[in-house]
């Protein structure tokens, strides 16, 4: 595997030879969730690159930037397992050169949801897109829908700026409980770890209740806010049934393929999760 520190060391960085060249950017500590990608990615690509890179701008000041887990070493055994061509590890001062003044925002939807719990976290993640794709040059990219948000953030910024790679969506990894993969996971006590599972546990009771032919919207978010509600733990920062596309909140009755979203704190730890909804009845 070719470990690149600096962009003029990466190989294939064009693409030559019209390859297949597949591309995941990481923040690294690498779970599953992040393995599963590779793995898609693998399958589907003649030349792989990852990248690691904790960017700094999608965090908000005094956000956990810092404490952030760094794993780098396990990560490329883990990388190299997955039979990876190429790790990109850029130090800040290469992805953003002092002077920067390109500044990407995307309104009004970096301000919805996650955006209005984080400000500056979508600009921050379209700003580090953007310059990787630009220094890699791939033709695939994949982004789990985990962070259904920030794909939705990805999509429109290849539309809106012509960007020459397609995006790949791949499904949420999760655990034998229901819990979704995230390298936040990791800072969870034992009771806190309980508590989270009632997340996954609203959302498919809330996707059951629409499969059954509940349409509405308050209902469906009520079904989720009643598993989160009795943990004395977790505090609650928004449950979200929105539209794909616009983001757009949902007031009445619920389309196939709308968002549920939930993102709740456990004492420090953020944690996000969300479904797309399905099966809705005569939907076929
Ligand atoms: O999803 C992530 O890990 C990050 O937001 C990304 C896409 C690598 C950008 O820093």
């Amino acid at each position: 595997m070719n470990i690149a520190k600096r962009k003029n060391d990466l190989k294939f960085g064009g693409g030559p030879n019209n390859l297949t060249h597949g591309f995941v950017p990481t923040m690294g500590a690498l779970h599953d969730g992040h393995k599963e990608l590779i793995r898609t990615a693998r399958a589907d690509c003649e030349f792989l690159t990852v990248s690691i890179f904790v960017n700094p701008t999608q965090f908000a000041p005094g956000g956990d930037f810092l404490e952030y887990p760094r794993t780098v070493e396990q990560d490329i055994t883990a990388l190299r397992e997955l039979k990876v061509d190429q790790l990109y590890i850029p130090a800040t001062d290469e992805i953003y050169p002092q002077g920067t003044m390109v500044n990407i925002t995307l309104e009004p939807i970096e301000h919805l949801l996650e955006g209005a719990q984080r400000p500056g976290h979508f600009s921050g993640v379209a700003n580090v897109v953007l310059r990787l794709f630009n220094i890699v040059r791939p033709t695939r990219a994949y982004f789990g829908e985990k962070d259904a948000q920030q794909l939705i953030v990805i999509r429109k910024l290849v539309t809106d700026l012509h960007l020459p790679v397609e995006i790949v969506g791949c499904p949420t990894v999760r655990d034998s409980d229901g819990m979704a993969l995230s390298s936040r996971n990791v800072f969870l006590d034992p009771e806190e770890r309980v508590q989270a599972k009632s997340i996954s546990r609203g959302l498919f009771a809330a996707q059951d209740a629409f499969s059954s032919g509940e349409l509405s919207s308050d209902f469906l978010r009520d079904v989720v806010r009643k598993e989160l509600e009795p943990n004395n733990l977790l505090f609650t920062e928004y449950v979200s049934l929105c539209r794909p596309g616009s983001m757009d909140e949902v007031l009445g009755e619920c389309e196939e393929g709308d968002i549920l979203s939930v993102a709740v704190r456990l004492a420090s730890t953020r944690l996000i999760d969300n479904i797309r909804l399905r099966n809705r009845p005569g939907s076929n």
